[in-house]
């Protein structure tokens, strides 16, 4: 997290999964307001910004969409450093890619401290081809004290909560004066200085 002279927060979410679970179709849901119809894998990683108020504080969301695919691993573990927030990202339809989660957990938990996080069950829409029932969502929350919540990026349900959600637990309990205060000293760089992705 880092704030500029307006008194803007930067907070830097993350978004992990496997390949295919559908984190550019949130991404791109939320911040952009809709949905792909062409599937293209994500090379690296790539990243937008959306502007959001919490408390009377503009919040720079900078969310950062990284590739499942295997061989992309360790570029996007660079990007999992500095992280204030990490959704983790399954498709109810394909159970390895729940199953997986605990990689995804481990893998960011080793290369990053101090971040929030929400796990995510994308593609709610495709009811008749679930593989994960919503009773396998909740045991797993359950048992690492985590949250989680079903969303479809297709039609938009909880997509926008979820990430809200998300960026009401980094900023916490913290008041406006607070967050400017702690935050306008961060060592961060800024956003304009990091424009370039892999
Ligand atoms: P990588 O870039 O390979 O890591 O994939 P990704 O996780 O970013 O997945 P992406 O958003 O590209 O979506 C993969 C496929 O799932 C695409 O064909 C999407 O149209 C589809 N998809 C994504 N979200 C949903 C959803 O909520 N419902 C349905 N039915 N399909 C979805």
């Amino acid at each position: 997290m880092s704030s500029n002279e307006n008194n803007e927060i930067n907070l830097k979410i993350l978004i992990l999964g496997d390949s295919s679970v559908g984190k550019t179709s949130l991404l791109l849901k939320y911040a952009d307001g809709y949905f792909p119809t062409i599937y293209v894998a994500t090379i690296g990683v790539e990243y937008k910004i959306k502007q959001i108020n919490l408390k009377g504080v503009n919040i720079n969301l900078q969310i950062w969409d990284t590739a499942g695919q295997e061989r992309f691993r360790g570029i996007t573990k660079n990007f999992m450093k500095g992280a204030d927030g990490i959704m983790y990202v399954y498709d109810i339809t394909q159970k390895q890619t729940f199953d997986n989660l605990k990689s995804w957990i481990r893998q960011s938990e080793d290369s990053t401290e101090g971040f929030k996080k929400i796990i995510i069950g994308n593609k709610s829409d495709l009811e008749t081809e679930r593989e994960v029932s919503k009773d396998s969502l909740k045991k797993f929350c359950d048992d690492k004290g985590f949250t989680g919540v079903e969303v479809s990026a297709k039609l938009g349900t909880k997509v926008n909560e979820a990430f809200e959600y998300l960026a009401n637990m980094i900023v916490g309990r913290k008041t406006k004066e607070e967050l400017i205060k702690t935050y306008t000293e961060s060592g961060r760089e800024r956003i304009e200085d990091r424009k370039s992705v892999v």
